[in-house]
């Protein structure tokens, strides 16, 4: 396995550190067996413990969904194989939470009880937890390329809704050259262009397109739900 570029936490474009691991999936080359495909690595604590099952019930629930948009999902703990299998079958046969219920995860969860890879992409925070990996999560491009990095402390359980915006913001600014403001959902005005300056009318022209201006550095345009949706998602 190689060193990451910067020490001991991958960063925003740089390329995801490569490892190889055994999973409830079978064995994964890490990214090369998901060239082509987003993916989000993230990571969680503990097995059989409540934040974390509420978390892999929601995730496993909106698997779907992502992958029409393209994006596999990798979970990770420093837990060993047959506790995965053991909790992820508890899941499956015993719980229901918020109307989910019969939940299979079918996305790989890594074994990692070296904490090999937990150590390779900073998931192990010593302030937090020095035997327990924190909630991150690493989203990585088809091209393997680190786009968003986020770390969640161990008691605070993630928004889902909030990673699948994650995905879809970053695919639109791609596909459309922009970037997406705050809050931004499919449907909102898109912010054109992504960096520097648009002039100083109040209302421009890019292109065919009408722009509104706020200002000389913050112009918008339309890109309506429909373009984005049918843009990015799978049929
Ligand atoms: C949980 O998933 O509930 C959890 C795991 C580790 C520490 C605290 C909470």
């Amino acid at each position: 396995m190689e060193a990451t570029q910067s020490g001991s936490m991958p960063r925003i474009g740089e390329k995801a550190p490569e490892f190889k691991a055994v999973t409830t999936q079978g064995e994964i080359n890490f990214p090369a067996d998901y060239k082509g495909s987003w993916v989000i690595l993230f990571s969680h604590p503990a097995d059989f413990t409540p934040v974390c099952t509420s978390e892999f019930m929601t995730f496993a629930h909106m698997e779907n969904q992502f992958a029409e948009a393209n994006c596999k999902l990798v979970g990770l703990s420093v837990d060993g194989l047959y506790s995965h299998i053991a909790w992820l079958r508890t899941i499956k046969e015993k719980i229901e939470y918020k109307g989910m219920k019969n939940v299979e995860v079918n996305f790989p969860l890594i074994e990692d009880i070296t904490m090999e890879v937990a150590k390779k992409y900073g998931m192990i925070q010593p302030g937090e937890s020095n035997t327990k990996a924190v909630r991150a999560v690493f989203v990585i491009d088809p091209k393997g390329i680190i786009r968003t990095v986020i770390y969640y402390p161990l008691s605070l359980g993630r928004n889902f809704d909030e990673l699948y915006r994650v995905i879809i913001a970053l695919q639109t600014a791609d596909a459309f050259s922009v970037a997406t403001p705050a809050d931004w959902r499919p449907g909102d005005d898109v912010i054109v262009p992504p960096a520097g300056s648009c002039g100083t009318a109040k209302d421009r022209m890019d292109g065919k397109e009408k722009m509104k201006c706020y200002d000389w550095f913050f112009c918008t345009k339309e890109i309506s739900k429909e373009t984005v949706l049918k843009t990015i998602l799978k049929k």
